[in-house]
C-alpha cells in the first residue's frame, strides 16, 4: 500500500487536547510530577464531587478498574460474570484475572446489553453483571439492576466509553454497586490511560483500603506519554511515518487484549485527565452536534440506519447500520474502504466476542441479534475536531457508495 494511503485528513480517534493540556503536561514533567503529585488527589476529589460518590480508587487502566470492581463486589474463583457479546474484548481479561467465568449475553436494538438478554443467561453461579455504555450511549441499566437485586447479584456500571454521559440526569458510572471510568485509548476522555473504580456505597470499595496496587513506574508513564502524543494525538502526520517504519501492525479483533499492569494511576495521567474533565462539557456538546449533523445528512437515506443515541449520551461515535440488501455486496466493508481512500479513517464495529475463536468456549445460548448485525455496522467519527465540511463529505461518500 502506498504511504499516501496512510495520510488521513480525518484519522481515527484523535484525543481532544488543547493548549492547557500540553502546558499541564510540561509542568508535570518539569516539576518531577510524573509518578506522584497533587493531581492524583485533585482528580479523586473532583470525581467524588462530580459523580456524588462515596469513594473512588484511581488505577492504571479501565481494565484494572473492572477487575477491582469485580473483586470488591465479592466475585471469586468459579463465579459467573455476565457481559455483552457485542463489546470490546478488554472486559474479558479482568473477569479471567478475578478467576471468574465470562458469560456472554446478546445485544439489544440499541447495541447495548438489555435486561431480557441478561435474564436469558443468569444461573445460580452468576455473581455480577457488567453493563457497558457502548459508543458513549447509555444502556438501560435500571431494569438490569432490578433483576440483579432480586437475585443478590452485583451490577458494575461500566462507563469506560461514556465518561460525561448521564441517565435521567445522573452520571453514567454512578449506578449499580460499583462503576468504572477510563481515560484510555479511543474514549471520550482519551488521555494517557488510567481508570477509576467508583461507588456511591462506602462499604463496596472499603475506603479503597482493600486495593493494594503497586506504585506506577516512571518509564512506562513517560513511554505512554510519548507514544500517545506522537502516534495518536499527531496521528494525521505520524501514521505515514509509522507505516514507513513498518510499525502498522494488524491488530485484529482476535488478537489477545494488551495485558494491563497492576498499578495505581501516575500523576501525569491524572494531570491529563483533569484537563480533559475541564473541557468535557464542550467536548460532549461538540460530539452531540456531530451526531445531530449526521442525522440531518443521512437520517432519511434509504438502506441505512443511524443507531440512535439516547438523551444524555456522550456520543463517542455514530454507529451506522448498512442494510445488506443494497446493490453493493458487503456495503459496510466497501464503505470503510472508499472512505479510507478519501482520507477518512473509519472502522467497522465489534466482532461479537463469541465469534472470536479464543472466546468461543463461553457462549451458552444462541446470540442471534449480535451475530446478524455486526458485519453491517460502521462507526462514523464524532470528535470535536471533525469539521462539518468533513461530515458533509463523509455523508456524500456514504450516499454514493450505497447508490453505486
Ligand atoms: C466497555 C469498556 N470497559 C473497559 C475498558 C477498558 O478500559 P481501558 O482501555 O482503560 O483499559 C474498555 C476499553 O476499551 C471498554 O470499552
Amino acid at each position: 500500500m502506498s504511504l499516501l494511503a496512510y495520510s488521513y485528513r480525518v484519522p481515527l480517534c484523535v484525543p481532544y487536547w488543547n493548549g492547557a493540556t500540553y502546558r499541564n503536561i510540561l509542568y508535570a514533567l518539569a516539576s518531577g510530577g510524573v509518578v506522584d503529585g497533587p493531581d492524583l488527589g485533585r482528580l479523586k476529589s473532583l470525581l467524588i464531587d462530580k459523580l456524588d460518590l462515596a469513594e473512588a480508587v484511581l488505577c492504571g487502566s479501565g481494565s484494572l478498574a473492572v477487575e477491582i470492581a469485580l473483586r470488591s463486589c465479592g466475585v471469586r474463583e468459579g463465579d459467573e460474570v455476565v457481559i455483552p457479546t457485542f463489546c470490546c474484548t478488554a472486559v474479558v481479561a479482568p473477569i479471567l484475572a478475578a478467576g471468574a467465568i465470562p458469560v456472554l449475553a446478546d445485544a439489544g436494538e440499541e447495541l447495548n446489553i438489555t435486561a431480557e438478554a441478561v435474564d436469558a443467561v443468569l444461573t445460580e453461579k452468576t455473581r455480577a453483571i457488567v453493563v457497558p455504555h457502548l459508543f458513549g450511549n447509555p444502556a438501560n441499566i435500571d431494569p438490569v439492576i432490578e433483576i440483579a437485586r432480586a437475585r443478590n447479584i452485583r451490577v458494575i456500571d461500566d462507563a469506560a466509553q461514556a465518561v460525561g454521559a448521564t441517565i435521567g440526569g445522573r452520571p453514567a458510572g454512578s449506578f449499580g454497586d460499583a462503576g468504572v471510568l477510563s481515560f484510555g485509548s479511543e474514549k471520550v476522555c482519551f488521555g494517557l490511560g488510567g481508570g477509576v473504580v467508583v461507588s456511591r456505597q462506602k462499604e463496596v470499595l472499603n475506603g479503597g483500603s482493600q486495593t493494594k496496587l503497586a506504585p506506577p513506574r516512571l518509564s512506562p508513564a513517560v513511554r505512554s506519554f510519548f507514544s500517545t502524543t506522537i502516534w495518536r494525538r499527531w496521528r494525521r502526520w505520524t501514521l505515514p511515518v509509522k507505516a514507513a517504519l513498518s510499525h502498522v501492525k494488524g491488530t485484529g479483533p482476535d488478537s489477545p487484549p494488551v495485558p494491563y499492569r497492576q498499578e495505581s494511576m501516575a500523576n501525569l495521567n491524572a494531570t491529563v485527565a483533569l484537563s480533559l474533565l475541564e473541557t468535557l462539557d464542550e467536548n460532549i456538546a461538540a460530539r452531540r452536534a456531530r451526531v445531530g449533523a449526521y442525522q440531518d445528512l443521512l437520517g432519511t437515506e434509504e438502506g441505512l440506519e443511524l443507531i440512535p443515541h439516547r438523551g444524555g449520551s456522550a456520543c463517542l461515535t455514530q454507529v451506522v447500520r448498512v442494510f445488506p440488501k443494497t446493490r453493493v455486496a458487503d456495503p459496510a466493508a466497501r464503505l470503510i474502504q472508499v472512505l479510507g481512500s478519501a482520507g477518512y479513517e473509519v472502522q467497522g464495529s465489534y466482532v461479537p466476542i463469541h465469534l472470536l475463536s479464543r472466546y468461543r468456549q463461553w457462549v451458552r445460548e444462541p446470540l442471534p441479534y449480535a451475530e446478524r448485525l455486526w458485519g453491517d455496522l460502521i462507526e462514523l467519527p464524532c470528535e470535536p475536531e471533525v469539521s462539518f465540511d468533513h461530515m458533509e463529505r463523509i455523508a456524500l461518500i456514504v450516499k454514493q457508495v450505497l447508490n453505486s
